[in-house]
């Protein structure tokens, strides 16, 4: 499925978003493509940051104009970051998403500017703009939820957007793993922030325990090829009984928030303990070279010249 993280306007948290959205179904097991079409290129940038301190699972990025990147056809998600300084390349995006997700924060102005968004999506796919699903980023946890249940209330009568009903607050988290390159539920698994983002990734993403079942039927696989399991498998049902046929379908998955959670908790204490070696080595005045790398990382960028498509 091919997901699109989009908005007219900048500052709504689409490349947040997208970021951890990639590392949560990589953590699921999914294959995912993640493709940054802003030419801001904040997602290549944390995605860099992740790639250099070596931190699993690892996430790449493929980045430029639409026409530059590839779709491959086995990929069971697609996630793409847009932004409007390429709008031929987002508009090119919209066209082939099966859906978009529209972060919005709590404003008036960004309520305008998604009804505009809205017009822009009927527009530039010839009136069958696809499922768009809308939902409130950037909350402000001190100001009570008048303003966000406002802002709730004009998305929801808006035509053509669905709003969901998880929200994001405004957490500082989502800035300090940003600069990580570590997604919300690796920094601090058990945070608010990473509750509603687990909340919000397995609301748009339901089919998590497919991991689950692709390993399910790796064991079936390298059973079948050991000798003993094979007459197993072979002898007729009757022989075995009722109770050894065991099949993929009897067996029910975790739901996709455990497993996250799971990996995130055993993740824990290395993650911890490696944003900890970040934040040392920051002050320790080692961040210099990671900057001094993201320039070489441009050079090379620079010198290496069009992605073959
Ligand atoms: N839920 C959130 N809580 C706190 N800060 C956030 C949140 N979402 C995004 N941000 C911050 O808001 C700023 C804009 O986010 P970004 O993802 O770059 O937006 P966009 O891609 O839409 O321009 C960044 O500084 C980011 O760290
Ligand atoms: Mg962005």
């Amino acid at each position: 499925m091919i997901t699109v993280i989009a908005n007219l306007k900048g500052g709504t948290g689409k490349s947040t978003v997208t970021f951890n959205l990639a590392v949560w179904l990589r953590a699921a097991g999914r294959r995912t493509t993640v493709i940054d079409l802003d030419p801001q290129r904040t997602l290549s940038d944390v995605v860099a940051v992740r790639t250099e301190e070596g931190i699993e699972p690892a996430v790449t990025v493929e980045a430029g104009h639409f026409s530059d990147v590839s779709l491959p056809a086995d990929a069971e998600e697609i996630i793409i970051d847009v932004g409007t300084a390429d709008l031929g390349s987002f508009k090119q995006a919209v066209m082939i998403a099966d859906r978009i997700l529209i972060p919005v924060t709590p404003s008036q102005a960004d309520i305008w500017s998604t009804q505009r968004f809205v017009r822009f999506l009927y527009k530039n796919t010839h009136g069958n703009p696809p499922e768009s699903l809308t939902f409130l980023n950037r909350v402000d946890t001190n100001k009570g939820n008048r303003a966000s249940d406002e802002a709730a209330a004009a998305l929801d009568a808006l035509p053509g957007v669905s709003l969901m009903p998880h929200r994001l607050s405004d957490r500082q988290v989502f800035r300090d793993s940003f600069s990580e390159g570590l997604a919300v539920f690796e920094l601090e698994p058990r945070s608010v922030a990473s509750r509603e983002f687990n909340a919000l990734a397995q609301t748009m993403f339901p089919h998590g325990h497919r991991s689950m079942l692709d390993r399910l039927r790796k064991q079936k696989s390298s059973a079948v090829e050991d000798e003993t399991f094979r007459e197993a498998l072979e002898l007729p049902s009757e022989e075995r009984g009722a109770t050894d046929r065991v099949g993929i379908e009897e067996v029910s998955p975790a739901p996709v928030a455990e497993m996250v959670h799971a990996n995130a908790w055993d993740a824990d204490d290395g993650m911890h303990q490696k944003a900890r070696e970040g934040k040392k080595r920051k002050k320790d005045g080692k961040g210099k070279k990671r900057k001094e790398g993201k320039k070489a990382r441009k050079s090379k960028k620079g010198k290496k010249g069009k992605r073959k498509a």
